[in-house]
């Protein structure tokens, strides 16, 4: 049976960035620009996203608005009826680009703060005065009369802030706000043993949401992403592997998670040679992990193998080596012991933060 068409297309456009954060989902060896997929070729792109009927495209990075063409690209996908979002740090939404994308008909724009304290938000952007511009980018868009949903990252040294984070999004007017902790790939990982939070700041964070979900319940809404390393059962990674979501990178590689290129063995189909049905319906590097047919026990006999798809496939490569394995993340896990290692290894420390020329750190 033909696989049902993803929900989203996840187009990372560059792995260009203003900021330098040590927790960056992008991968440690970031593609330059001179690798990245021209205008022409994302158009393609967005066209056969439509044809396949895909419905939102996910415009992010990196910083998408590095790139000169991303009004030209929202036109074109809205244009095209899909429904356009831009996942932005926002330091470079000034008046001019924030006009050009509402009149090329952008639908949705998710800005990310690294803090509700200034100090803090700049100092882990590495990049002094983005607190404000950020600000300034939240006004512009409520001006511009476009949903806003906030987005903060937390860890080990800003969760403490969660109530003074919802606070802000409220105090901007914002729809959804989504308090997400540190999820460890990539830069992440690298960082692990600084960023990540005990489980007593957890619980505090999680209090803090509930909290205030029910004292703004029909005002805002908080989404709120936990670490799985104090979890009992893994997440869904992507919404199950190959089930919701390509993404692509910069240069154009299909891959059915932002992290599946950390996987050994696989051959990621180029959206400049291959279409995105192909890719979706015959790529081995799509079709290997989608369902439950791949699975070994206890995964294989669990009742939750369609809920959250054995979790992570790059989660259980980056922690054991073996991209088959039931993710770790799971207490039915034989390997769940590493989970805990780690957040008893943890503690304050220095971070390695995200630049292209230490893209080799090991
Ligand atoms: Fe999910 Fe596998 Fe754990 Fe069951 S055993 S909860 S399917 S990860
Ligand atoms: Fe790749 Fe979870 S990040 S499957």
């Amino acid at each position: 049976m033909m696989a049902p068409p993803p929900l989203g297309l996840i187009a990372e456009l560059t792995h260009r960035c203003p900021l330098s954060c040590p927790y960056c989902s992008n991968p440690l060896e970031l593609e330059r620009a001179s690798t990245e997929l021209d205008t022409e070729t994302w158009r393609r792109v967005l066209d056969q996203a439509s044809a396949i009927g895909i419905l939102q495209i996910h415009f992010t990075g990196g910083e998408p608005l590095v790139r000169r063409d991303l009004p030209e690209l929202v036109r074109h996908a809205s244009a095209l009826g899909l429904y356009t979002n831009i996942i932005t740090s926002g330091v470079t939404l000034d008046d001019r680009a924030m006009a050009a994308l509402t009149s090329a008909g952008v639908d949705h724009i998710q800005l990310s703060f690294q803090d509700s304290d200034a100090a803090g938000n700049d100092m882990i952007g590495d990049s002094r005065g983005a607190f404000a511009k950020k600000q300034a980018a939240a006004a512009r868009i409520r001006q511009a009369g476009l949903p806003l949903t906030v987005n903060f990252v937390v860890h080990r040294e800003n969760v403490a802030r969660v109530p003074q984070m919802i606070d802000m999004a409220e105090a901007l007017h914002a729809e959804r706000t989504e308090i997400a902790h540190v999820q460890y790939y990539g830069w992440g990982l690298v960082n692990r043993a600084a960023l990540l939070p005990t489980r007593a700041q957890l619980e505090a964070a999680t209090e803090a949401v509930e909290a205030a979900r029910l004292r703004l319940a029909g005002r805002m809404v908080i989404d709120y992403v936990v670490p799985d390393y104090h979890a009992a059962r893994p997440k869904a990674c992507m919404g199950g592997w190959a089930q919701r979501f390509i993404n692509i990178s910069p240069s154009g590689r299909a891959m059915p998670c932002h992290a599946a290129e950390t996987l050994p063995g696989f051959v990621f189909p180029s959206v400049r040679e291959t279409t995105l049905s192909d890719i979706w319906h015959k790529a081995d590097a799509f079709l290997r992990f989608r369902g439950t047919a791949w699975m070994r026990e206890p995964c294989r006999s669990c009742d939750r193998r369609e809920i959250d798809w054995g979790g992570c496939r790059c989660q259980a490569f980056a922690l054991l080596g073996d991209l088959t394995a039931t993710d770790p993340a799971c207490e039915l896990s034989p390997d769940h012991g590493v989970m805990q290692a780690a957040v008893r290894e943890s503690g304050p420390g220095a971070y390695v933060f995200r630049r292209i020329e230490k893209a080799r750190v090991t």
